[in-house]
């Protein structure tokens, strides 16, 4: 009897001390419960496609499978080097297939519409 009473000390310490352990870990580390909720983007669409003239079929055919005729038009008006350089920027980074041969074609095409001097450049 003696030597069973300091056992069961030392079980109730122990389960106590376990329990305090839970409890605390419970209160500092739980963060707050997430809470999900549903909503619904309507997402703007666009079936523009670029400005009728010479280079406008490259244009519909290489810039519109990605984003918006918008996406380009809108931009600030970029001389035809910088087209090129963003026609290439185009490739490099996203991967557009737009064939070398046609950069030429495409940038003078999209320096008419959006450069220096241009119907769009006027409305900025
Ligand atoms: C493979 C996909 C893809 C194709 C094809 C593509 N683009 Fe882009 N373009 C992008 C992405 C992605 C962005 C947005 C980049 C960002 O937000 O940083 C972008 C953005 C742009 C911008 C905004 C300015 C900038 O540099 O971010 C212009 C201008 C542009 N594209 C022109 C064109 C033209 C011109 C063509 C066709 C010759 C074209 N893109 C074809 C993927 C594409």
């Amino acid at each position: 009897m003696r030597t069973q009473e300091p056992r069961a000390h030392l079980l109730a310490a122990l389960v106590l001390l376990a329990a305090a352990g839970a409890a605390h870990a419970q209160t500092a580390a739980s963060p707050p419960p997430v809470q999900w909720t549903k909503v619904s983007v309507d997402l703007p669409t666009s079936d523009a496609i670029f400005p009728a003239g010479e280079g406008a079929q490259i244009a519909n055919a290489y810039c519109l499978m990605c984003h918006s005729e918008g996406m380009v038009v809108r931009q600030p008006p970029l001389a035809k080097a910088q087209w090129l350089e963003e026609i290439g920027k185009m490739r490099k980074f996203w991967g557009a297939p737009i064939p070398a041969a046609q950069d030429e074609a495409l940038a003078t095409y999209l320096a008419r519409i959006n450069g220096p001097g241009s119907p769009a450049a006027a409305t900025r």
